[in-house]
C-alpha cells in the first residue's frame, strides 16, 4: 500500500521537529516567496533560526528553476516573536513535479500548526490600470490548469485534511485582506513611492511558456487582472484544510493586449528583416525583467509583509 500524502506530510514535521527549538516547533504563519522575493527571508531577524535546503527535507521537492533556489526557514518575526516559516523557492507543475508534490509544503505547514499562510509571487499583469512594480492584493482566481483536470484535489479525498467539495467562493480571506490595505497606506506614509497596490483576480496558467497575444486577450475578457503559474495549487490546498490565506503578486511586466500582428498590415511592408524582428519583440516577456522587478520590490514586499505579521 502507498503511504498517504497525509502520513508523508506527518513524517516530515517529525523530521523537522527533531531539530527545531521548542519556540520554533509551533509556527504560526507561513510565507511562501515567489521568483525574486526570497529577500523576505532577511526579514526573519529572530535571534533563534533554523534552516534546511529543501534537498534535505522528507518529501520536499527540488527545484529546477534559476533563482528559484529552495529554502525553508524557522524564526520569529517582529517585536513579538511571531514564531513564522519561511518558504524560499516553491515547486512549480510546469517543471513537471505533479500536483501532490508542488503542495506537499503546504501541507507540512498545517501540520506544523500553522494558521495563517501568506503567498507572494511575480506575475504578469494583464489589467491596463496596473504598472511594473505594482503589487496586487488576490481577491480571487481562475483555476485554468484545475478547470481542465489538473487539479490539486483530484483523486481520493485525503479525509485527514479536508471535505472532498471544498468551497473557494471565500478563499481570499476579505480580514486579511483588510489588514493588508491598512498595512500598504502605513508603509506608504512612512516611506512614499510610485508603487501602488490593487486588488485583482489572478489566472493560473499550467506554464512554461509566456502567453500568447491571444491568450492575454482571453484571459483579460475571462476577467483576470494578472497571470501566472504558481500560488492556486497551493492556496486551494491551504482552504481545503482549512488555513487562512493572503496572496500578493508583484507584477513584473504587463502582458501584451494589443492585437496580434497581421502580416498584410499596410505599415509594415517593406520594412526589413530587422526592423520586423524588432516590431515583434516589443513587449516580449522574459524571466530576467521579471526577476529584476522582484528586486526592485523586495523592500516594499518585506515591509508590508513584516507589518502584517506583526497585526496578525
Ligand atoms: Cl506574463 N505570464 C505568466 N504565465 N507568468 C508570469 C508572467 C506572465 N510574468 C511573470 N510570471
Amino acid at each position: 500500500m502507498t503511504t498517504s500524502t497525509f502520513h508523508r506530510a506527518i513524517e516530515t514535521v517529525e523530521h523537522l521537529r527533531l531539530k527545531l527549538p521548542a519556540q520554533l516547533a509551533k509556527p504560526r504563519v507561513a510565507i511562501i516567496c515567489g521568483s525574486g522575493l526570497g529577500g523576505l527571508a532577511e526579514t526573519v531577524d529572530g535571534k533563534v533560526r533554523e534552516e534546511w535546503a529543501y534537498r534535505d527535507v522528507p518529501g520536499f521537492p527540488v527545484s529546477t528553476v534559476p533563482g528559484h533556489e529552495g529554502r525553508l526557514i524557522f524564526s520569529t518575526m517582529t517585536e513579538r516573536q511571531v514564531p513564522v516559516v519561511l518558504l524560499v523557492g516553491r515547486a512549480h507543475f510546469y517543471e513537471g513535479y505533479n500536483m501532490d508534490t508542488v503542495t506537499f509544503a503546504t501541507r507540512v505547514c498545517k501540520l506544523l500548526g500553522v494558521e495563517t499562510m501568506l503567498l507572494t509571487n511575480a506575475a504578469g499583469g494583464l489589467n491596463p490600470d496596473y504598472s511594473v512594480g505594482d503589487i496586487v492584493c488576490l481577491n480571487d482566481h481562475l483555476n485554468l490548469a484545475g478547470l481542465v483536470g489538473f487539479h490539486p484535489l483530484r483523486g481520493p479525498n485525503e479525509q485527514d485534511f479536508g471535505v472532498r467539495f471544498p468551497p473557494l467562493s471565500d478563499a481570499y480571506d476579505i480580514s486579511l485582506r483588510q489588514l493588508a490595505h491598512r498595512s500598504w497606506r502605513d508603509l506608504r506614509q512612512q516611506q512614499p513611492s510610485e508603487r501602488r497596490m490593487h486588488e485583482g483576480v489572478y489566472a493560473f496558467v499550467a506554464g512554461p511558456s509566456y502567453e500568447t497575444r491571444a491568450e492575454c486577450r482571453m484571459l483579460r475578457q475571462m476577467g483576470a487582472d494578472v497571470v501566472g503559474m504558481s500560488t492556486v495549487p497551493e492556496i486551494i490546498v491551504a482552504r481545503h484544510c482549512g488555513m487562512r490565506v493572503l496572496a500578493f503578486s508583484l507584477v513584473t511586466n504587463s502582458a501584451v493586449l494589443t492585437p496580434t500582428v497581421r502580416a498584410d498590415d499596410p505599415e509594415l511592408q517593406g520594412l526589413s528583416r530587422a526592423e520586423l524582428d524588432e516590431h515583434m519583440g516589443r513587449g516580449r516577456a522574459n524571466h530576467e525583467e521579471v526577476l529584476e522587478a522582484g528586486r526592485l520590490a523586495a523592500v516594499d514586499m518585506q515591509g508590508l509583509v513584516l507589518r502584517i505579521v506583526a497585526e496578525l
